[in-house]
Parts: C-alpha cells; sequence; structure tokens
C-alpha cells in the first residue's frame, strides 16, 4: 500500500492541503514526454547521446538516458527546483492518484507480468540483493547455496546476511565450460549441490563473467519438483530485464533483484526487486521505509507494525533523487513501446552475428554458449598471448569500447545492444580480428 496519509513525515495536514496549488500533479504528469519514433532501429539509436566517435559494446554497464528519459528526468528536475516541499510532498505522500513511486511501480509491473504492490523500488541490483538476504529468517544451521559464478554484489550479499545470522554459504560449479552448457546438465548440478541443510538458493539469470543465460524458468521448475525442505530461489537478473523476453513474475524465482540502469535505460541509481506478497511476508526489513503508512502509523503509536511486511516497507526510505526515481517509468514505456519480443529478437540477432564472427578467429575462444536460448546480450571471449585488458585497450585505441568481466578470472566482452547496428557490429568483429593476428 503507498502513503496516501496527508502529512506523512512532513507538514502537518491542514497546511498541506491549503498550500497545494490545483494543477501541480498535470505539471508532473506532462513531464513524462510524448512518445517518439521508434519503429525502426535507427530512430532508438537516436534516442541516445552517445559520442559517435565510438562504436559502444559495454552500455550495459551504466545506461546512456535516452531521449524519453532524459526529458522526463529534466522536467520532474525543473519542477522540484521551482517548489521542492510541494513537490515531493504531493508526489509521495498525497493521494494514490497523484502518488508518483506508484506509477512508476505499476509501469514496472505492467513490464514484468507483476501487480504494482508487489514491486519495490532500490537504488540498483546490489542494494536489492542485500534488502532480499539481510531480509531472510535464517538460522543458525541454515545454508544459502549459490554458484561459484555469481557476482561480487550477490557473494558479499549472502556473506554479511548468513554471517549475522549464523547461517553458512556454499558456492557450487554449475559447469566447467559455459559454451558447452546444457540445460539438462545446469539442472544436474544444481539438483546436486543442494544439501539438506540449503534453505535458499542464489542464482545469476545472465552471467556478466562468461555471458550464459541460464533457463532459470526450467530450473525454478526442476527446483519445485523435487522432493525435500523448500528451497526459496533468489535471482540476480539485472542482466536478463531489458534483454530477453520473459515474463518474469511468471518465471518461477521467488525474489528477482535487478537495476534498471542497465538494459533497461532507466536512470542511472534505479533499481527493482519483485516478489510475490507471501514471500514478502517471510522478509524483515533493515532500512526504515518512506513509503508504507502502516508502518508510519506503528511507529506514531510506538507499536510494531501488525500488517505483513510488504514490497513498499522493504523500499529503503529516506529522501531521494526523484527526478530519478520517477523518471524510471519512461524507460518502462519506452520498453513497452519497443515491445520486449521485438527488443529481445534484435538483440539475439546482433549477438548471434558477433558470436560467429568471433568463433570464426582462429586464436579465439568464446566463453559464451553459441545458442541464444543459453545466452543473450553478452559475449565473452579471449584471444591466445593477449590479455584481457590488454585486448580490450586495443579495441579502445580502435575506437571500439569493450570491457573486461570483473572476476577473478576475467575475459573480454562485447556486448551488442540496442544502440548497436549490424554493420557496427562487423567492424568490432574485424576489429579483435585484426588485433588477434
Ligand atoms: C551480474 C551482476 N550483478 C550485479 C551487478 C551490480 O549491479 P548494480 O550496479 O545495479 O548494483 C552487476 C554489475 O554489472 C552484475 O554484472
Amino acid at each position: 500500500m503507498p502513503v496516501t496519509r496527508r502529512g506523512f513525515l512532513s507538514a502537518p495536514a491542514a497546511l498541506t492541503a491549503t498550500l497545494l496549488p490545483t494543477g501541480l500533479l498535470a505539471a508532473l504528469n506532462a513531464q513524462i514526454p510524448a512518445p517518439p519514433d521508434l519503429s525502426n532501429w535507427e530512430a532508438v539509436r537516436a534516442q541516445f547521446a552517445l559520442d559517435p566517435a565510438y562504436l559502444h559494446f559495454a552500455s550495459f554497464f551504466i545506461a546512456s538516458h535516452p531521449a524519453p528519459v532524459a526529458a522526463a528526468i529534466d522536467g520532474y528536475r525543473r519542477l522540484i527546483d521551482r517548489n521542492p516541499f510541494l513537490v515531493v510532498e504531493q508526489g509521495l505522500f498525497e493521494t494514490a492518484e497523484q502518488n508518483l513511486p506508484l506509477q512508476v511501480q505499476t509501469e514496472i509491473a505492467d513490464y514484468l507480468g507483476a501487480r504494482a504492490q508487489e514491486v519495490c523500488l532500490t537504488g540498483n541490483t546490489t542494494t536489492g540483493l542485500a534488502l532480499v538476504y539481510q531480509g531472510l529468517p535464517l538460522q543458525p544451521g541454515d545454508e544459502v547455496l549459490c554458484t561459484t559464478h555469481d557476482h561480487y554484489s550477490h557473494h558479499e550479499s549472502i556473506r554479511l546476511a548468513t554471517e549475522r545470522a549464523g547461517a553458512s554459504m556454499r558456492k557450487i560449479p554449475l559447469f566447467d565450460d559455459a559454451a558447452t552448457a546444457t540445460t539438462d546438465a545446469l539442472i544436474a548440478a544444481m539438483l546436486k549441490g543442494i544439501g539438506p541443510k540449503t534453505r535458499v538458493l542464489g542464482l545469476t539469470w545472465v552471467h556478466s563473467s562468461s555471458g550464459i543465460r541460464l533457463p532459470i524458468r526450467e530450473m525454478a521448475a526442476a527446483l519445485r519438483a523435487r522432493s525435500g525442505p523448500p528451497v526459496l530461489l533468489v535471482v540476480d537478473g539485472v542482466h536478463g530485464l531489458g534483454s530477453t523476453d520473459e515474463t518474469v513474475a511468471t518465471m518461477g524465482c521467488d525474489y528477482f533483484c535487478a537495476g534498471t540502469h542497465k538494459w533497461m535505460f532507466a536512470p542511472r541509481g534505479t533499481g527493482l526487486v519483485w516478489a510475490s506478497a507471501d514471500n514478502w511476508a517471510r522478509l524483515r526489513p533493515s532500512i526504515p521505509s518512506f513509503s508504507d503508512e502502516d508502518q508510519y502509523v506503528a511507529w506514531e503509536r510506538q507499536s510494531a507494525p501488525a500488517s505483513p511486511n510488504n514490497a513498499n516497507r522493504m523500499s529503503p526510505g529516506g529522501f531521494h533523487a526523484y527526478e530519478h526515481q520517477w523518471a524510471t517509468a519512461a524507460a518502462f514505456r519506452m520498453h513497452r513501446q519497443m515491445g520486449r519480443a521485438r527488443v529481445a529478437a534484435r538483440i539475439r540477432s546482433l549477438n548471434e552475428q558477433c558470436k560467429a564472427g568471433l568463433a570464426a578467429i582462429p586464436k579465439l575462444r568464446l566463453h559464451t554458449p553459441m545458442s541464444s536460448d543459453l545466452s543473450a546480450g553478452l559475449v565473452s571471449f579471449e584471444v591466445d598471448g593477449i590479455r584481457p585488458p590488454e585486448l580490450v585497450k586495443r579495441l579502445l585505441a580502435r575506437n571500439v569500447i569493450a570491457s573486461t568481466s570483473p572476476y577473478a578470472i576475467s575475459y573480454a566482452r562485447l556486448a551488442p545492444s540496442l544502440v548497436n547496428s549490424p554493420e557496427e557490429v562487423e567492424r568490432a568483429v574485424r576489429a579483435v580480428r585484426e588485433i588477434s593476428m
């Protein structure tokens, strides 16, 4: 439930009511610009102010704000700068119709196939993972299982939470070589890894090390079908959201954490966690929320909230960069306009082209599966005799922006995305080929 009680954490009700000019909500809503033409990929690319001197193959790292998102941020910023109190007060604490975080949650829910009240707004993937793992009712002796392939933010969220609870964490490999992994082998490795104390399993949808995309839907189904105590599934979904045609809320995970400032092109410093109402009720919040009325009223009455925990109560409170949080809706609208299936098909075709081109280079070893069913927008590779940072440096010297994966074993990465064309992919592959000769 969003906060709709007048004056929550701010001005007394009567003062707020008399101060509010009519038309402020209309002014706020007017900041969402009319949709641009996104009917072809050149038009989509034109929404980004990316430096044309470079080929941008590391866009998944952090988004360049496309024009509709930049316009929404600017609009909200102008309004907040003119009237910080009135705009933030009304945008957060007035009626449900005026509540801007709720509008963002509604837009996100539509994309995820979820309900607005199941969506928790966070600042990034890392915060979402930490909130979930810290919130789980782990007991001494419980085990959180994850994989050797997960990101630093995921591993550390588990380590910090299990240490505090007196629980343990264990990491298992799901494959030796991502490039040759199969759905059956991934499922078998996952099931084999689950032990008698395992209560929670952490998986990563699209790995930023090897580029493999785990078949989460199939793995979640196998997890549910096994006998034994139930295991909650937490997914770091950041590189699948916005690159893959999936309905996240039906994929089978219990907690889905993602930043929206990568593939979704939402403002930098935005993210989400999705869970069902039952799964939110299992968690304990660790940061006071500014968006759950029951929590605030209970505090006024000097008691604990009587209602079950929920997504809003998990959303970190304190004031935020609201022009960024609110403009998240513009990014999700842009994705809806482009079409989830159409976006995924474009990313798939650019990545297939990239992988085919790289695979034909003699001294190059691909770490990402060739199958588009087990990959998404990241292509990881090594070239014999050239260390990944050196390779990335040499690509940059040819104005190709690539990246290295931030893991103990690091690879070079190209990430063809909506800001690239087939011709750019061809040029990037050619640059790798020339460097490798
Ligand atoms: C798999 C994975 N998880 C989490 C993160 C951290 O994301 P954020 O910056 O949204 O916290 C990254 C960073 O790129 C990542 O690759």
